[in-house]
């Protein structure tokens, strides 16, 4: 097992455009980190210079402090599971585990492969699919044997590139349960890319967030959450995202284009005095159809009427949409926002999460409840991080 720790790593393409700048992570011993961020932000890329997959533009690499930029990648003692698993098809459960010992010719006795194979199988729960070859075996089976094969190795850490995003969502979730449970009674060092909400806030010990190759945060998933340190990440962790809403401040409410939201006290210092616009930031769950609001808690937000455009409901929850006019005032002020959070446009639109037995429909105006505690995020200001921008192509 072994700590990694990455050090201002930077690497460019032959293009030029840094793909991953100025990195900087500590991962410790038996740490679980997580690597997310939109497509193409350098997940890959920062996992496949670790691995050794990929040269190092400049910064330091090193494994349990000693520097490893410059080994191959069989010298660094990582195992790298990837998304489709990489098996060799003519081979059988138990060859595709054994591969990577017999493959280090010589280091292993016959003997010794069967245990090491058997106690990997036996910890995934393959026992009786070593015979088989892994086209007939179904997704998450090859998952197991393709963890098979980074186990038996025996290597200091694991690195995962989405290696479930293939699998459907049932399996999915068991898959992430086992990865969980492995990792903990492991206790190896490992680090891991995904783009799925529930893995990024479940898995690991801490999150690290990349937008176009720059390292926006890194702390653990409640912290993340709720403590954001920028615009962007605020609107990528959570699933459905944080809506932002311009807001103008008169006096002691809010005006939003969805209805007047009184200021929380908790924020009036802050705001008083402005007439400013300003961002709100709204989790979903901070809203309530005020029918299902405990009485006591009533007073510590704001209730408004909104009209409803749509609902979703889901069995166990439910989604109600509010639309509403973008503010031609603030626009410039969203699209910047929509640019830093790599969407087109800023959605003209509020999902609310209602109680699962809440009557509200479409096509009806409501009364909605709006948590004051929920302010944590309340004027966010866009964050200005150096965007990586690509050189032209020279034809
Ligand atoms: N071999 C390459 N040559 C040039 N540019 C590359 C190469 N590989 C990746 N890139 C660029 O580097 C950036 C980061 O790519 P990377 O594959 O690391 O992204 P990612 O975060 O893993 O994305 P995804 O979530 O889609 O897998 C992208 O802009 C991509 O186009
Ligand atoms: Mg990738």
């Amino acid at each position: 097992m072994a700590s990694i720790t990455m050090q201002n790593l930077v690497k460019k393409y032959d293009d030029g455009f840094p793909a991953v700048n100025d990195v900087s992570i500590d991962v410790a011993d038996g740490e679980f980190l997580i690597l997310v961020g939109p497509s193409g932000c350098g997940k890959s890329t920062l996992l496949r210079m670790v691995v050794g997959l990929e040269d190092i533009t400049s910064g330091d690499l090193l494994i349990d402090g000693e520097r490893v930029n410059d080994k191959a990648p069989r010298d660094r003692n990582l195992s790298m599971v990837f998304q489709n698993y990489a098996l060799y098809p003519h081979l059988t459960v138990y060859e595709n585990i054994a591969f990577p010992l017999r493959l280090s010719k010589g280091q292993f006795s016959k003997d010794e492969i069967d245990r090491k194979v058997r106690a990997a199988s036996e910890t995934l729960d393959l026992d009786e699919h070593l015979e088989r070859k892994p086209a007939n075996l179904s997704g998450g089976q090859r998952q197991r044997v393709a963890m098979g094969r980074a186990i038996v190795r025996d290597a200091d850490a694991f690195l995962f590139d989405e290696p479930l995003s293939n699998l459907d969502a049932k399996l999915r979730g068991q898959m992430r349960t086992e990865i969980a449970q492995l990792q903990r009674r492991m206790g190896i060092t490992s680090i891991y890319v995904t783009h799925d909400q529930t893995e990024a806030m479940t898995l690991g010990d801490r999150v690290a967030v990349l937008k176009k190759g720059v390292l926006q945060q890194i702390a653990s998933p409640r912290e993340l959450y709720e403590q954001p340190a920028n615009l962007f990440v605020a609107g990528f962790i959570g699933a459905p995202s944080m809506n932002f809403l311009p807001a103008r401040i008169e006096g002691n409410v809010f005006k939003t284009p969805i209805g007047d939201i009184e200021v929380p006290e908790r924020v009036q210092q802050k705001v008083s005095g402005k007439n400013d616009i300003v961002l709100l930031g709204l989790r979903p769950e901070h809203f309530e159809d005020s029918k299902f609001v405990d009485e006591a808690k009533v007073p510590h937000g704001t209730t408004f009427e909104a009209e409803f455009t749509h609902t979703e409901w889901l069995g166990n929850q439910q989604y109600g949409y509010i639309q509403f006019e973008q503010d031609q005032a603030v626009k410039h002020k969203l699209d910047e926002l929509a640019k830093d959070l790599d969407a087109d446009e800023m959605p003209s639109q509020v999902v609310v999460s209602l109680d699962a037995s809440s009557r509200i429909r479409g096509g009806t105006a409501a009364n909605i409840w709006l948590d004051a505690a929920a302010c944590t995020c309340s004027i966010p200001r866009p964050v200005k991080t150096s965007p990586a921008t690509r050189r032209p192509v020279r034809s």
